[in-house]
């Protein structure tokens, strides 16, 4: 037998692994002080699950024996329903990053490119390399937001994807309407546009899009939302896709077969109909980012317009020193190093606390 392992080596894993970014979680709030501590480094929901929810989830518990059902039926048509789409335009996974990373097995691979702007969700340069493709990020606009005129321009023949990241991370910045319809219009047919809206219930500028509206006329848009964010089931994994065929069939076919959870689709389903209490807790998240936004601009910081649960501040060369502190008053927060500080709308308490610790760091 020959192989090209020298003796004692292991096995042969591919080399793209060498250079793979991590994917670095938020960490959690500081233990043992006594003192409160909060995390606000990953975007969480602060409220305990919704009425009803983990009633749901501790009688599913009692057959997790059983595997779920792979077709994520109750769900899906839950979905369908809801958006008023076709089922088979739905499709599920772990988390909407999971399905992010079906969607570039579904479409790239090495020689392919995958466009986004950057800095962005963390998990797409990843994912991308995974793939065999290669990423090619567009520098955000001096204002935080998406250069969508750039990332048209950096679309070539080899382009396969092309992630929006609408409301941006970490920067909470948001797409409009007009400028997302022209960049759509530019975009060549068979290059697959994903509208990644995980902070979609958090938007309230009336001229930010709903993907799902803009996907309905437009086969190469796709559409990725999560139960991790609003809906607070982050622990549970569970994510979906709206778009077209064949793009929604690729993606059952490169799922991971029983990936979801029956926790999870059937939390998902009483979390949707649980709409009332989702949207008051929602609200109440918008109302303290609009106090922190407020608060956090009247100390002297220059803090960009959020349509999400958090807000970013460019600090720079001061955002490790900026975390720490932060850390060391009990709240920690997520620190992009050289860049800025992300920071998660949480409870009323822990907000206070970090505007504290921001009102003495200006
Ligand atoms: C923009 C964006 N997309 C997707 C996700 C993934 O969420 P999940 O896999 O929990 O659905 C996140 C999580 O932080 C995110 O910020």
């Amino acid at each position: 037998m020959t192989h090209d392992n020298p003796a004692g080596s292991g096995p042969r894993l591919r080399g793209v692994l060498d250079t793979l970014p991590a994917y670095k979680p938020g960490r959690p709030a500081a233990a043992g002080s006594g003192a409160p501590s909060y995390k606000l480094s990953s975007n969480e929901n602060p409220y305990p699950p919704l009425p009803g929810v983990l009633e749901k989830v501790a009688s599913a518990a009692a057959s997790f024996n059983r595997y779920p059902d792979m077709s994520c039926g109750e769900l899906t048509a839950e979905l369908a329903e809801r958006f008023g789409v076709p089922p088979e335009h739905v499709a599920t996974g772990t988390g909407s990053v999971g399905v992010a990373q079906s969607l570039l097995q579904a479409t790239s691979g090495p020689g392919d490119e995958v466009v986004y702007a950057w800095r962005s969700f963390e998990a797409y340069p990843i994912i991308t390399q995974i793939s065999g493709a290669t990423s090619v990020q567009v520098p955000l606009l001096p204002d935080e937001g998406h250069d969508l005129d750039a990332m048209a321009a950096a679309i070539t023949e080899r382009t396969r994807l092309v992630f929006v990241c609408n409301p941006n991370n970490p920067t909470g910045t948001a797409v409009r309407r007009d400028a997302l319809v022209r960049f759509l219009d530019r975009v060549p047919s068979d290059v697959l546009v994903v509208l990644d809206e995980a902070y979609k219930e958090f938007v309230r500028d009336p001229e930010i899009p709903d993907g799902i509206e803009l996907y309905r006329d437009r086969p190469n848009v796709a559409v990725l939302r999560t139960f991790s964010k609003a809906y607070g089931l982050a622990g549970l994994r569970v994510g979906f896709a709206v778009a077209h065929e064949p793009v929604a069939e690729a993606l059952r076919k490169t799922a991971v077969p029983f990936g979801v959870s029956q926790l999870a689709q059937d939390a998902a389903v009483a979390s949707l109909r649980s709409e009332d209490a989702l949207l008051e807790r929602v609200d109440a998240l918008v109302v303290e980012r609009t106090r922190v936004v407020d608060a956090l601009r009247a100390q002297g910081w220059t803090v960009p317009e959020t349509q999400a649960n958090f807000v970013w501040l460019r600090l720079g060369a001061r955002t490790l020193e900026f975390a720490a502190a932060c850390g060391a008053a009990g709240v920690t927060v997520r620190p992009f190093d050289g860049e800025g500080c992300r920071v998660t709308i949480g409870e009323k308490e822990a907000n206070d606390l970090f505007l504290d610790v921001a009102s003495r760091l200006v």
